[in-house]
């Protein structure tokens, strides 16, 4: 897959946009085609624990529907570090990506599946909130997640209503 490729393209829609913690040589805002962001992960080793696991995005086929996030030129070697970082049920695939000037290019992304054990699918944003804001794991509270991801779409200049929806609830409660 890497062979003879000294930079790969790697599409954060999550973490990866407030939590840079590896090296990049360029980073873009981007968007991808076709999937919607979803809180239906369960989190048992970032934001939750296995007894109480948290919940963090992951993308849902979704055609016509644009996913905004932000595109990072990694080495390769990028990859063995973040396989680890993201264990959590993850895999990843290719797809093409659109800049802001409307170009192209095909960037990785990791996704968590439906038949992935930690999968914990649709609820109400009502309900995600408040499990939000009762979990907490080795990596910080899911609320901090939530709020940080919120933020930094924000600053993207991007809507996402489902994300904005249980950010509103959370901060309700
Ligand atoms: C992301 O931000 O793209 C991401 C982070 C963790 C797991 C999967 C995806």
């Amino acid at each position: 897959l890497f062979q003879n490729h000294e930079s790969v393209w790697l599409f954060g829609y999550g973490s990866l946009i407030f939590k840079v913690d590896f090296p990049f040589q360029e980073r873009r805002p981007a968007s991808i085609q076709g999937w919607a962001r979803r809180f239906w992960q369960g989190s048992h080793d970032h934001r939750g624990t296995p007894e109480n696991p948290g919940r963090v995005v992951t993308l849902i086929e979704a055609p016509g529907v644009r996913c905004a996030g932000m595109a990072y030129r990694v080495s390769p070697a990028v990859f063995g570090q973040l396989d680890v970082r993201e264990k959590n049920g993850y895999l990843r695939f290719s797809t093409p990506m659109t800049f802001e000037d409307g170009s192209q290019e095909d960037g990785l992304v990791y996704i968590a599946t439906a038949d992935n054990a930690a999968f914990l699918g649709p609820a109400p944003e009502t309900e995600i909130a408040a499990h939000i804001q009762g979990s907490h794991g080795p990596s910080g509270a899911n609320r901090e997640y939530l709020l940080n991801l919120a933020q930094a779409l924000r600053e993207l200049g991007e809507q996402d209503e489902h994300i904005f929806e249980i950010e509103r609830n959370l901060q309700a409660l």
